[in-house]
């Protein structure tokens, strides 16, 4: 009897232990910092207007030798407009503000052009989900939800049934010499999914999953790592090879396509329940976990051999801590604590001095790497990053909220 209250007390301690160090990482303060950067962009952008706000201009990034946003018309070129309307919402989210309401409302209607305009690549599902597909979750207004409705038709009409995929980049036909499919492509693959289950063409589905399919057989390598653009033959349909166009090499593991790819799989487990892609995604999830730096925060590809002097990529770590933050849900007990840590761990070094811009910049976060063979947005402050920063701070408070009610 003695023994068995001397075990109950260590395995309460033991619990308390390890809820106290869950909480050493405090989420409301992490949202309550983008609240305040959100404030102050959203200052910034009305005095860069002389008073008043372009509701068509969308911050995308800051050099990391400037300390103000450069803004982008959202056209459908730009395929990063929909983060900072999505931001708003998720800021809106966390804070109840009316006034934040209804800036995410006037610069999510400047995106409202992509539902009735063909399609322009495969980023409508960043483009319109980020911003109104957000909307929609949080208000119920049945325009938004048309406007996702239409935009999920005209990102069908770039799937290729002899090829089984989406084209990503209808441009780059020529320069990758076949059908391409990118590995960000995943990402806009759930706005198929919503669609199909929200009064569209119950098709859609069956569009999304034959994408992610061809995808896990081809996209990736006997390990695990994956291409950034797969090129198909146009009329076969055959895998012609694997290359890159972001990342170091074509054989080297570009941290934000495998970033994409953890998101992606999750994202396909959660809609079709279909378990292969949950033993899928925790291969390709591993891979990454296991060759990260002791912060968790990836230099921008694993492969290049100036780490550790290369850039780091914030944003796929922002990403990835979203993703396993929900992975932690599909999986049991240690593989569960697992991923949960290690998203608890990338947010804490995402929350920390050297990651926030705090008082330099407008952004909440700095050490971004877009795009480096072409030397663009090297070690910047990008809007996407923010966008899953902010997303997986509220993934983690929603978790924390539930487990309180439950304990
Ligand atoms: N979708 C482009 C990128 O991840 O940079």
């Amino acid at each position: 009897m003695k023994t068995k209250t001397l075990l109950a007390g260590l395995g309460l301690c033991l619990l308390s232990a390890c809820t106290t160090a869950e909480k050493e990482f405090d989420a409301e303060r992490a949202l309550d910092y983008c609240d305040k950067q959100v404030h102050r962009t959203l200052e910034e952008l009305k005095e860069a207007g002389g008073g008043t706000i372009d509701y068509t201009m969308m911050p995308r990034n800051i050099a990391d030798s400037l300390n103000t946003w450069h803004c982008r018309k959202a056209t459908k070129e730009e395929w990063c407009a929909g983060f900072w309307p999505g931001i708003l919402w998720y800021d809106y989210e966390y804070t109840g503000d009316e006034a934040i309401r209804r800036e995410a409302e006037k610069f999510t209607a400047s995106l409202k052009f992509l539902s009735e305009t063909p399609a322009f690549d495969h980023d409508l599902g960043f483009l319109v989900f980020c911003s109104y597909g957000n909307a929609y979750r949080l208000t119920n207004n049945p325009e938004y939800k048309q406007v996702i409705l239409d935009t999920a038709d005209t990102l069908a009409t770039l799937f290729r049934p002899r090829v089984g995929t989406i084209l990503s980049w209808p441009r780059n036909v020529e320069l990758f010499g076949g059908h391409n499919t990118i590995m960000d492509n995943m990402i806009n693959l759930e706005l198929l999914f919503w669609a199909a289950k929200n009064g569209g063409n119950p098709y859609l589905a069956d569009l999304a999953i034959s994408h992610a399919d061809k995808t896990m057989k081809y996209h990736f390598r006997p390990d695990y790592t994956s291409y950034h653009v797969a090129v198909y033959d146009t009329l076969t349909g055959d895998f012609l090879r694997g290359v890159t166009h972001q990342g170091y090499a074509d054989n080297s593991m570009w941290a934000r396509g495998q970033a994409w790819a953890i998101y992606g799989y999750t994202v396909m487990y959660r809609e079709t329940k279909d378990p292969r892609y949950l033993e899928f995604v925790q291969r390709v999830a591993d891979v990454y976990l296991e060759r990260l730096p002791e912060d968790y925060v990836p230099y921008w590809d694993f492969d290049d051999p100036a780490i550790p002097d290369a850039p780091r990529d914030a944003s796929a770590a922002a990403v990835v801590a979203s993703a396993l933050l929900e992975l932690s849900t599909f999986t049991q007990e240690e593989r569960s604590k697992h991923y949960r840590a290690a998203a608890v761990k990338m947010l804490e070094s995402l929350s920390s001095e050297q990651y926030q811009s705090r008082k330099s910049k407008p952004s909440f976060l700095l050490h971004s790497t877009g795009h480096k063979p072409a030397g663009s947005e090297i070690d910047a402050s990008i809007i996407y990053a923010d966008y899953y920063y902010i997303e997986a701070l509220l993934r983690l408070k929603k978790l924390e909220d539930a487990e309180n009610v439950h304990s």
